[in-house]
């Protein structure tokens, strides 16, 4: 028997509600000022010397060789953080959803690529309804479908906009994107052609290479897509079409890619936070050295012989590349439950650990781990400077 939502439970009315009372809202982890042993844990913080650091660094790398950077704001769903990353240089940013699109736009950060696909009819009006919200700030997407592309000019024609649009290519992470030139040709044509949008290029981002560990298998995935999306881009520009931006590259290729003189935006996020995963890869004398400057804030909350637990499990970080790491010697991590962490003693000098003491964990997979987090506290010399809302932090619609 289906479900009648509509009708009273059997046996009476529903009970009215009980007035209820408000959590009061203003809850943050940390006031400016307070030191790190101040601070409610756990607690997502963010060191802003090593941050700024990486943010120069990032501008340093491509400063000169005209090719623009356009951040990922999918690592730290942050309006600061992003309005900041515009102020070091960044021409705007990439989202990868409509919900964080809006929350940088809101942000006032003027001109984002969303380097997705959008469908259906609902999404694809509220994308043209956030343009219009915001116009003239600039928005964009990536479309690897002509019937896709010809609805969505119809909904833009209705709601009197006017999109910036990409073809992504599949440059080798087999996800989404075209591969055969005669259909990226057949979508550009269609793109250029018509009034709803504004065909600007290529998306041409291949997540895969990003990770691979050894440097030579890096450079050679990071120079295949390359060839790929040199060879998409071709084929456009001898229809006699227009193809001015290549945009792709992370923080594992983005150096490559630079020097490739295929892509014209690189679109880094990670290089800003990193993680564990990211400190895997080998480094590579060609690239810059990223520092890691995002930690879990967490409390011992109880200590038992040899084991130390602590108050951040994994609601608190990710774990889907395992779980995060101590960021100081001497203990190790043994397991991992919903709302805890335990430590074990990793040597007979293992540094003391007294129950109440902070411990900072270093993010296995900084961008999931920022998503589980409502607050954003930044660290200097010690205290805090600021707490920032993570305000895209679930926005996965
Ligand atoms: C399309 C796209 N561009 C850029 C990035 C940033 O990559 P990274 O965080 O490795 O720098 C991602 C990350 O998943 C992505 O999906």
């Amino acid at each position: 028997m289906a479900l009648d939502w509509t009708s009273a439970p059997p046996g009476g009315v529903l009970k009215e509600f009980r007035p209820r009372r408000t959590i009061p809202s203003d809850w943050i982890p940390a006031q400016p000022g307070d030191l790190l042993k101040e601070i409610d844990t756990p607690a997502l913080l963010v060191d802003l010397d090593k941050c700024e650091a990486n943010m120069a660094l990032l501008m340093a790398t491509v400063a000169g060789t005209g090719v623009r950077v356009r951040p990922h704001a999918k690592t730290h769903k942050c309006a600061e953080l992003a309005r900041r990353q515009v102020d070091a240089g960044a021409i705007g940013v990439c989202c990868q959803k409509l919900g964080e699109a809006e929350v940088m736009l809101a942000g006032n950060v003027n001109d984002v690529l969303i380097t997705n696909e959008i469908v259906g009819e609902s999404k694809m009006r509220r994308l043209a309804r956030v343009a219009r919200a915001y116009a003239p700030a600039r928005l964009g997407l990536c479309v690897d479908n002509i019937e896709i592309a010809r609805q969505l000019a119809l909904i833009c024609l209705a709601e009197q906009v006017v999109l910036d649009v990409y073809i992504e290519v599949d440059v080798g992470q087999n996800r989404c994107g075209l591969t055969d030139p005669g259909s990226i040709v057949e979508l550009a044509r269609f793109l250029h052609a018509d009034p709803s949008f504004t065909f600007r290029g290529l998306h041409a981002y291949s997540g895969l290479a990003q990770h691979r560990r050894g440097v030579p298998e890096r450079r050679a995935a990071a120079a295949a897509a390359a060839a790929r999306a040199a060879a998409a881009r071709d084929a456009i520009l001898e229809s006699e079409l227009p193809c001015d931006v290549v945009t792709g590259g992370g923080t594992g290729t983005f150096a490559d890619d630079v020097r490739s003189g295929i892509y014209t935006e690189v679109q880094p996020g990670s290089y800003l936070f990193m993680d564990v995963d990211y400190a895997k890869n080998e480094p590579d004398a060609g690239a810059p050295a990223f520092a890691p400057s995002l930690f879990v804030l967490s409390s011992v909350m109880s200590l038992q012989d040899e084991r130390a637990t602590l108050d951040a499990g994994l609601k608190a970080f990710s774990t889907d590349l395992g779980p995060a790491q101590p960021a100081f010697e001497g203990w190790r991590v043994r397991n991992v439950s919903d709302e805890h962490t335990v430590l074990m003693r990793s040597g007979d000098n293992s540094p003391p650990i007294k129950l109440g003491d902070k411990a900072l964990l270093v993010p296995s997979h900084c961008d999931p781990t920022v998503n589980l987090h409502e607050w954003l506290v930044a660290i200097r010399n010690g205290r805090v400077e600021a707490v920032w809302p993570i305000d895209a932090r679930g926005k996965i619609y």
